[in-house]
């Protein structure tokens, strides 16, 4: 007997077949043109060039000095744009990230992949005033244009310190120029391949205290497979928790 598609699926075939299929097939070229045949630097000008264009919306449609009106800006950005959407925190992450903040009640917190500035802003507001975030970002153009986000929201130079640079070497100048010896609330938010490795190396630089709390995000990409199982099986480290790919962690020993 010949099973054909429309034999198979009946009338709905054709719906399948547009509604499904023609757009999944759409997505996996994307993706694969975009992570593997687009050249570096043209991915790189498409991100430096919405990163402006959000940078502006920002500037011209919110009031400076409200970080809740600078962050509404960029979600508004982000109805338009799902290369931003997919950037910003979803309303349940943000919960999250509250609940864990509010959990440790971080005296130094750091965060590593900064981008346009969201992330920044958020943990800002939800950290008393005399903590600083040390902000890491390692492409300058970004690091300038977060800065002058969480500026415009209002936060100024003493609640924030914005570093230029990789994660190793942001910590080795957290502790010889800032003299921070340890650090109690981390947010890891950049791509999965490589945020394994700096968190391990989190501990080796000796950063880290008994009962850090280090969320690490986008643990739930099809390609980070094996992300979890590996944090699971390092030492030092205990999932605690995790939402939409936002994953919880805690550093429970000191190496
Ligand atoms: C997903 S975005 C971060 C979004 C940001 N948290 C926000 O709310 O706007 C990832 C950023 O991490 C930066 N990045 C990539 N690898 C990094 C690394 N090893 N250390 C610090 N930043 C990194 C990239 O340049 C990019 O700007």
């Amino acid at each position: 007997m010949e099973l054909t598609i429309t034999g198979f699926f009946g009338s709905n075939s054709s719906l399948l077949i547009t509604g499904v299929l023609v757009p999944l097939a759409t997505g996996v070229v994307w993706a694969l043109y975009w992570y593997h045949l687009c050249p570096s630097d043209r991915r790189r000008s498409v991100v430096v060039k919405t990163q402006q264009t959000l940078r502006r919306y920002v500037l011209f449609e919110s009031t400076h000095g409200k970080p809740e009106s600078v962050l509404q800006a960029f979600k508004e950005y982000a109805r338009r744009d799902r290369a931003i959407k997919e950037l910003l925190f979803t309303e349940e992450q943000e919960c999250f990230l509250k609940k864990a903040a509010k959990q440790r009640y971080p005296k130094t917190t750091l965060l590593l992949g900064t981008q346009c500035g969201f992330s920044a802003i958020c943990l800002l507001q939800l950290l008393p005033a005399d903590v600083i975030l040390y902000a890491v970002e390692q492409d300058e153009s970004m690091a300038e244009s977060a800065e002058e986000m969480i500026l415009v929201a209002g936060f100024k130079n003493n609640r924030f310190r914005l570093l230029c640079q990789h994660p190793v070497d942001a910590v080795h100048i957290l502790k010889s120029q800032f003299g921070v010896k340890k650090v109690d609330f981390v947010l890891m938010d950049y791509r999965y391949d490589q945020q394994i490795e700096d968190l391990l190396a989190l501990a080796k630089l000796d950063i880290l205290n008994i009962g850090t709390l280090i969320l690490i995000n986008n643990t739930k990409h099809p390609m980070s497979k094996g992300f979890i199982e590996n944090i699971g099986g390092a030492e030092g480290y205990r999932i605690v928790d995790s939402c939409k790919g936002l994953l919880k962690v805690e550093y429970v020993q000191s190496q």
